[in-house]
């Protein structure tokens, strides 16, 4: 008996004792063997403790200070299920970081600086059940970042940066349920951003800045019934005819927005709507509501309703259908605060048409907001912030809009000229649409008076050219869209009245020449991004860049016939340059060595280019992160042996001879951690291959190009894991 007990208690012993010695506890953080949990919360680690055990099932490294998740960054433990990465002032998370966690159902990115969401961010997490990435700095979420996410059924993306969703931004999440999406700046939202979310009965999309109900975005999602508080906060004016059209949707929360004003055939498509909110919103008259056949509570609560003989169809069909209409009147005197349920027929009086105007525009003098009419005659439908008059057929600047407006959108009008100062007491306007509007001539100082202007939108009009005086008055514009007209010159001189212009667009225009007169130096020595795509620029001359601060520079899909090297050297903080599109034959040496430094991404797509000299991109370094030269005429590559810091490289579709001389190119491949997609094109028994699996290269004697470090390793590494995939620019 005694032995028995002895031999169990000896086993034991041994059993916990060689346990104990195999695991592995990284020396910040504890570790409970029996739960396969390692814990390091809070010790400022800025790597991912590669000594936790193989093991290890909860990994929770909250509050750490890892800045960047490397791709491949959890190989060591491959049986993760539960990752917590909170506030680990992670700023971005590179492809195929948790490609090795296929078990993996919950991962916590919350409260983190991460900005974009790559392609591949999360390739590999094929079991993720949630997913959370609430309050982040995330503006970008490129398609087919979540492809790989089957199984997720939550996913948060609650106070981030987004301002707009793509086409197909959520593709592959077909078991998402709740998609949570508050708390950002959206404004714009693609008509198929929530196509694929087959599953998706909630959507989120409170406290933002949609200015429109997102009908096509959201028709597309049949089975929501209920918008909850899904939609309150955005700042929307107005809904148009059949803005709500959801077969399914049985209660409508649109409290908190600023409508002013709704067509009674907004929800003509809702017929089972039972419950609508309007509460705390601007309405003064609302007419009855076609559609909704069941309607019991139309919640007015918090509008300033003014209860005259126009409130009387309202009323009555209220009374009719059995509609509950709540809220109080704020006018005329003898009915404020009176209920509207309370309120009759009779009670709703207008002394005559004209009487009744007048006695309100009496009532609104000196108020500083437009009078309110009828619905018939209000064209625009400003509230305190936010002025929308678009497509309203006006020919002339409307006028009288709150002195509080900060958005005024006249798009889609005829105004063909804009005489000066057209914009009275709107010094507080901070973005101005005027896209669409058959314009062609800007008086000097047409925007006179709006000292608070930053974004003046002006795309797709008919300017030929610009009033030198025509942005005087409008000191602090930061943005200007100028693309889509008709404008034969850069308008330097016109924008010499903008000290502090950042963001310049001038794509689809008839630019010819890019000359040194009255350019960049002078006008604009704030501009740094200027967009020149779709001109017919054939030269650039030596001086006409001259701009200390410029970074981004945009003249793809013009006629330039070679790389503007000689206008370089002016430009020496440039960071991205496109020249795609332009019919460039030959690139010669040293091309881009004036801005080698600065330059971080070039793309030279489509451009007919057949030869590149060897040194063509001398002088460029690790600072390259993005090169593309796809759909060329390339035999040979120039050299590329610098350049070990690219994350995007696209070589695809060129014509390249598989001999020897491509030696190089074959073992920078092989160094580099991205897998490089080039075809060889000849010679013909090659055709179709690979680059990185042809095998002839082993016969190249060793002294062709050598490559000291590296010269014997490109034999061993014929080919590269099947695992890694092909970054392309999408
Ligand atoms: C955390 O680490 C960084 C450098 O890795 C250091 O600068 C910082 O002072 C550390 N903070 C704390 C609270 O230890
Ligand atoms: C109507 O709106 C008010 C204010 O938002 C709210 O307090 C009230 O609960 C709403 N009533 C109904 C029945 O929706
Ligand atoms: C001005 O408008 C506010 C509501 O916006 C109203 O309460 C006030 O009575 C108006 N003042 C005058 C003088 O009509
Ligand atoms: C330039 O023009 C081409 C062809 O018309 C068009 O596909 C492309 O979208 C345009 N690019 C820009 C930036 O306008
Ligand atoms: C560069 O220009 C090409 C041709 O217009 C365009 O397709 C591409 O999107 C541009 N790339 C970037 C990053 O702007």
């Amino acid at each position: 008996m005694h032995f028995l007990f002895a031999a169990v208690f000896l086993l034991v012993l041994t059993l916990s004792s060689t346990q104990k010695s195999a695991r592995k506890c990284p020396k910040e953080c504890s570790c409970d063997d029996a739960k396969l949990a390692v814990a390091c919360v809070g010790k400022n680690l800025t790597e991912i403790p590669p000594t936790a055990d193989e093991i290890t099932v909860k990994l929770d490294l909250r509050s750490n200070n890892l800045q960047l998740l490397p791709r491949g960054a959890f190989v060591h433990t491959p049986y993760l299920t539960h990752l917590n990465l909170q506030r680990c002032n992670i700023v971005e998370v590179k492809e195929g970081a948790f490609r090795t966690l296929g078990r993996v159902v919950l991962l916590n990115l919350a409260n983190n600086k991460i900005e974009i969401l790559y392609q591949e961010s999360f390739d590999g997490l094929s079991s993720l059940k949630e997913l959370h990435l609430d309050r982040n700095r995330l503006e970008e979420i490129q398609p087919g970042a979540f492809t790989q996410l089957g199984f997720l059924n939550t996913l948060t993306l609650a106070h981030n940066h987004l301002v707009y969703i793509p086409n197909m931004a959520f593709q592959g999440l077909q078991n998402v349920k709740w998609l949570r999406l508050s708390h950002n700046s959206l404004n714009n939202l693609a008509p198929e951003a929530f196509a694929g979310l087959f599953a998706l009965s909630r959507l989120s999309l409170d406290h933002n800045e949609l200015q429109f109900f997102p009908t096509q975005a959201m028709t597309r999602w049949a089975r929501l019934i209920d918008t909850n508080e899904d939609l309150i906060c955005n700042p929307m004016a107005y809904l148009g005819e059949e803005s709500v059209s959801m077969a399914k949707l049985t209660h409508l929360s649109l409290h908190h927005m600023s409508l002013q004003d709704l067509s009674d055939q907004a929800f003509s498509h809702a017929r089972l709507l039972s419950h609508i909110d309007l509460s705390h919103n601007q309405l003064r008259y609302l007419e009855p509501l076609s559609g909704p056949k069941e309607l019991s509570v139309l919640n007015l609560t918090g509008n300033p309703v003014y209860c005259n003989c126009y409130m009387r169809p309202l009323k009555e069909w209220a009374a009719a259908g059995g509609v509950k209409l709540l809220g109080a009147c704020v006018g005329p005197p003898h009915l404020s605060d009176e209920p509207l349920q309370a309120v009759t027929g009779p009670d709703l009086r207008c002394r005559s048409r004209d009487e009744a105007l007048e006695e309100e525009e009496e009532e609104n003098k000196g108020n500083g907001t437009v009078t309110a009419k009828p619905r018939q005659q209000v064209k625009c439908l400003p509230n305190s912030h936010h002025a929308t008059c678009e497509d309203r057929g006006h020919t002339k600047v409307p006028r009288g809009f709150p002195t509080t407006t900060q958005l005024l959108d006249l798009r889609g009008n005829h105004f063909h000229v804009i005489p000066s100062s057209s914009f009275p007491g709107t010094r507080q306007v901070v973005s101005l649409h005027l896209e669409l509007c058959k314009i062609h001539e800007l008086e000097g100082g047409a925007f006179q008076g709006m000292k608070n202007l930053l974004y003046l939108y002006l795309s797709d009009n008919n300017l030929a050219s610009l009033d030198p005086k025509a942005f005087a008055g409008v000191p602090k514009l930061t943005y200007l869209h100028l693309e889509g007209n008709g404008l034969s010159h850069f308008p330097g001189s016109a924008l010499l009245l903008l000290p502090n212009l950042f963001v310049l667009h001038l794509e689809r225009n008839a630019i010819s020449k890019l000359e040194p007169t009255g350019l960049l130096s002078s006008v604009a020595p704030t501009l740094r991004e200027l967009y020149l795509s779709n001109n017919t620029i054939t030269f650039v001359a030596k001086g006409a860049l001259s701009s200390a601060f410029i970074g981004t520079l945009l003249l793809d899909s013009n006629q330039l016939t070679e790389v503007p090297t000689h206008a370089l050297p002016e430009a020496p903080n440039l960071e991205e340059l496109n020249l795609s599109g332009n019919p460039v034959c030959w690139v010669g040496s040293k091309a881009f060595q004036p801005i080698s430094q600065s330059l971080k991404r070039l793309f030279m797509d489509q451009m007919g280019i057949e030869k590149m000299s060897k040194d063509a991109l001398l002088g460029l370094g690790p600072g390259l992160k993005a090169l593309t030269l796809r759909g060329n005429q390339l035999k040979k590559l120039p050299d590329l042996s610098s350049l070990t810091g690219l994350e995007v490289i696209d070589l695809r579709d060129n014509p390249l001879l598989c001999d020897c001389a491509l030696l190089p190119l074959r073992r920078w491949m092989e160094n580099m951690k991205l897998k490089v997609t080039a075809t060889c094109a000849q010679p013909l028994e090659l055709r179709g291959q690979q680059v990185r699996d042809v095998n002839f290269f082993k016969t190249c004697p060793e002294n062709i190009a050598p490559s000291p470090a590296k010269s014997k390793t490109f034999k061993h590494t014929a080919l590269r894991s099947p695992g890694v995939k092909t970054r392309h620019l999408v």
